[in-house]
């Protein structure tokens, strides 16, 4: 059955002449280039980083298994770091950071490297960690945290980064399935004002995780911590005590660089592998090609290191092409709705990369607040971990951006590594609502269930040719992968649902798992929901089938209301006519449900899947990965 579209969007929206007359990409000689000859092109972008030894062959693919740049040699942390000393950048910044609480760091690529050399040598010299080791990092977003990374690259130890929000059962099983044999956190985390006790979460994750020998904890307080003599090392004093210089580890290309977990919106947490030389590579070119990154940008990604979007496009991405990043440890919403705003015009940010979530939070407490600071430092704009609703899109564009920043909407997933299907910032035209094109170099198409190919239309988004930041496997579980990936088609299932468009745009509708299949009409998530964002009431939305013994499903709409709306006797009616008209009276929702909150996962997406077991009566399953738990008591309630 093929996945409909009453999906219109608007108009096509041109980038400001100033800045296509700058950007890093103005014509379209890359997608020849790929297109011509797609190794070639990749081998092209390897080119681009430094390598100890040459590579035999390009690529050696036998699916699902892939080799790229097979026996060529590198280190990821010399390519980030080394080899912008004997240049202009040497003393040049490369992390700015502020927290919540006030506290500053800057540090210049030079220090950078002396610090991450320090750490290195007391990993391998004292601690007697060696290249494919597996070290946990479990720190809040601080330049440690960046140091740790790179530390754990330059000596071939296996980093698996697992967010500071995570509770000691979850960092437990990590740790364990990992094997990890060192972890690294920090005494206290700090959290819309709140203090977290991160090493007491360890200690009590550790209880149960026998592989770890050794903690190294950065102190930033001078609380009295518990500590383990011959386990416990302070991170400051590991690092005074080191050497400044340090010989880095010849990594194979296909070394694997670093586990990341992610547990997606169901199951048990797959540890998914990125490898050093495919990495690296689409690391590099797509950060110069996406945003655009220029000497003089200061460039905001407000993503997390837990997640792949910190690694890629706040970590690898950015040093990788001499940018300076900046680092803010803290949510958008604390101390107040402008801190965000605050920091741009403060430290006159130029590239900002964020999430839908975010954007629809600022929506909702409305444009007043971003109205009263200066952000005419920006110049572009980027969105990734959702699809972003043509409303919201418009609301960043207008009220961020003041209709000169162009907005990357960035399709990929933790599995690509990387930026898969966007506009380039100087080159296209944006649709507001659609990610956009293929990069040059990845192909994508969208299949029906047999696995043909849908020219124009709605179906199931596969990515057709191997790339090289492609995921190796799940840690320790080959056949989950062969699984999960690679056995409904002959190419990459991605599991989301897109509409590719006349002009070979996809539209990203939603995980498949959550689409909506009403009377034999299969609709994806995002268009329901984003037409209920579209009316001037609504701040979030988020819908879930409901079984019906008719039409197959129901739709069952969950509803947050804008600041200052409340609830009328005819609201609920008003809404589903909304829809009706906006889409097809097919999508109208059977019941309109006001809630003050969604449950959401700590990256910030809805779990649809909750939602929609509280909506069946169903008990509800694991809910460990949410960011907010006691919402979904709320939520049964209301559905009574
Ligand atoms: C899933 C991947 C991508 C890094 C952060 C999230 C959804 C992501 C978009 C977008 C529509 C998007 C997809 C994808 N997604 N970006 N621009 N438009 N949907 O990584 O946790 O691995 O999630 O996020 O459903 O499959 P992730």
């Amino acid at each position: 059955m093929k996945i409909e579209s009453h999906y219109e969007l608007s108009d096509l929206i041109k980038p400001e002449e100033t800045f296509c007359k700058k950007a890093n990409i103005q014509n379209n000689d890359l997608y020849e280039k790929a297109n011509h000859n797609r190794l070639d092109f990749w081998e092209e972008q390897a080119n681009q980083l430094n390598w100890d030894q040459p590579w035999d062959s390009v690529l050696d693919w036998k699916k699902p298994n892939a080799k790229w740049f097979v026996n060529g040699k590198l280190n990821a942390a010399t390519n980030c770091l080394d080899r912008h000393l004997t240049t202009h950048r040497k003393h040049k910044t490369a992390i700015i950071w502020e927290s919540e609480t006030g506290q500053k760091q800057t540090l210049t690529y030079d220090q950078l490297h002396k610090k991450v050399c320090q750490l290195a040598n007391y990993l391998s010299q004292t601690l007697g960690i060696k290249k494919g080791d597996r070290i946990t990092l479990y720190m809040p977003l601080t330049p440690e945290l960046a140091i740790s990374v790179l530390a754990c690259a330059r000596i071939g130890a296996i980093h698996s980064v697992v967010f500071a929000g995570f509770s000691a059962n979850s960092l437990q099983d990590r740790l364990n399935d990992s094997e990890s044999k060192c972890i690294i956190t920090t005494d206290i985390a700090v959290r819309r004002g709140s203090e977290i006790n991160l090493k007491e979460i360890v200690d009590e994750a550790l209880e149960k995780a026998t592989s770890v020998k050794d903690v190294i904890i950065h102190k930033r307080t001078n609380k009295t911590i518990n500590w383990v003599s011959n386990r416990d090392h302070n991170f400051d004093e590991a690092i005074n005590q080191s050497s400044t210089t340090h010989k880095p580890e010849s990594m194979d290309s296909e070394d694997p660089l670093f586990i990341l977990y992610t547990s997606g919106t169901t199951g048990k947490p797959k540890g998914i592998i990125h490898t050093t030389g495919g990495y690296l590579t689409h690391a590099q070119y797509s950060t110069k090609v996406v945003f655009d990154i220029k000497d003089d940008d200061l460039y905001w990604c407000t993503a997390d290191i837990g997640w792949i979007t910190g690694h890629t496009y706040l970590v690898y991405g950015p040093l990788l092409n001499g940018a300076t990043v900046f680092m803010y440890e803290g949510t958008p919403d604390y101390p107040n709705a402008g801190i965000f705003w605050d920091l741009i015009e403060r430290y006159s940010i130029s590239i900002f990369y964020t999430a839908p979530t975010a954007i629809r939070a600022f929506m909702k407490s409305g444009e007043s607040i971003p109205k009263q600071y200066n952000l005419s430092s920006l110049r572009l704009l980027g969105s990734v971990g959702e699809p972003i609703n043509p409303e919201a899109w418009n609301w960043y564009y207008t009220h961020i951006g003041q209709k000169k920043c162009p907005i990357v909407d960035t399709w990929w997933q933790t599995e690509t590594g990387g930026i898969m299907i966007t506009t380039l910032p100087g080159l296209h035209d944006m649709k507001p609502g659609s990610a956009g094109k293929p990069l040059p170099g990845i192909q994508a198409q969208c299949l029906q269930d047999d696995g043909t190919t849908i020219h124009s239309g709605g179906g199931l988004l596969s990515l057709t040719e191997p790339w090289p930041s492609m995921a190796r496997g799940i840690w320790g579980d080959q056949e989950r992968f062969n699984e999960v990936y690679w056995s409904k088609f002959e190419t990459y299932f991605a599991g989301d649902g897109a509409v590719k468009d006349k002009d070979d745009y996809f539209t990203v509708i939603g995980r498949v798992d959550d689409v909506l299949n009403v009377a034999g009409h299969r609709i994806g998530t995002m268009e329901v929901e984003s037409s209920l964002v579209d009316c001037p009431k609504v701040a979030e939305a988020a819908v879930v089938g409901i079984e019906d013994t008719i039409k197959g499903q129901a739709i069952i709409a969950f509803v947050i209301l804008k600041e200052g709306i409340s609830e009328s006797a005819n609201l609920e009616q008003e809404l589903k006519q909304f829809v009706a008209t906006k889409i097809s009276p097919i999508a109208k929702p059977k019941t309109i449900i006001i809630t003050p909150d969604l449950p959401k996962t700590r990256s910030g997406k809805i779990m649809r899947r909750l939602l929609k077991q509280a909506a069946n009566n169903e008990t509800l399953g694991d809910t460990t990965s949410l960011a907010n738990p006691q919402i979904m008591e709320k939520i049964k309630q209301l559905i009574k």
